[in-house]
């Protein structure tokens, strides 16, 4: 029974309470976020950006469910054709329901989907090398660590533009890749 189902711009709503709600207990494993990211404004563009790249075949913008009930995300990003065929994963759940297997039942389905319908050959995701919960998640669904990158910077501003990061503050995150069968 599948846990997940493609995002819609409705799904907003949901999204924002849970970013909110949720803020300071997910912030250690998210980018810095300014205030403006957690208004419902900018959940929806997010949603409607992640959805017209659907169309375009690059991402695919994933609710995770509790029943009917919208609990997280997942996306397939950065969905790439050609000799490669592969994509990367990124998902999070609420705090109110983590623990519970939902990450690794959504992560089951953009599996299958990844190697179904989408056809690729090969998916990918990255892990801060202290997250214990999310490196589960991945191992129960057939991912096995193949590197640590190294110099990738803790400091998560970095998203924001390019820093030059001390050595002191480099971290690593663990490159998971999937076990065929
Ligand atoms: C990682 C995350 C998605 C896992 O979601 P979840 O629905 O709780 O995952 P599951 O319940 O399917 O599995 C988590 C497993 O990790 C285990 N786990 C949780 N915290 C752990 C910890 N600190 N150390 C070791 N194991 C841990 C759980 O016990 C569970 O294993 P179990 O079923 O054998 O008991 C969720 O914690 C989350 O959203 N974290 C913040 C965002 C994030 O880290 N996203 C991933 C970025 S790579």
């Amino acid at each position: 029974m599948p846990v997940t189902r493609i995002a819609t711009p409705d799904d907003a709503s949901a999204i924002t309470d849970l970013v909110r709600t949720h803020r300071a207990a997910l912030a250690p494993w998210e980018p810095v976020r300014d205030d403006e990211w957690f208004t419902l404004d900018s959940q929806r563009s997010i949603l409607e950006a992640s959805l017209q790249a659907y169309a375009q075949g690059t991402t695919v913008p994933l609710v995770i469910l509790d029943g009917t009930e919208v609990i997280g995300r997942l996306n397939l990003n950065g969905i790439t054709r050609g000799a490669l065929q592969s994509a990367a994963l990124g998902y999070w759940v609420s705090p109110a329901h983590q623990g519970r297997g939902f990450a690794t039942r959504a992560v089951a389905d953009a599996v299958a989907l990844a190697f179904g319908e989408l056809d690729l050959h090969r998916l990918q995701a990255e892990t801060l090398l202290h997250n214990t919960a999310s490196q589960q998640v991945l191992q129960r669904n057939g991912f096995r660590a193949y590197g640590v990158a190294p110099g990738v910077s803790e400091d998560r501003r970095q998203v924001a533009g390019p820093r030059v990061v001390p050595p002191d503050r480099a971290a690593r995150q663990l490159r998971f890749d999937p076990r065929p069968g």
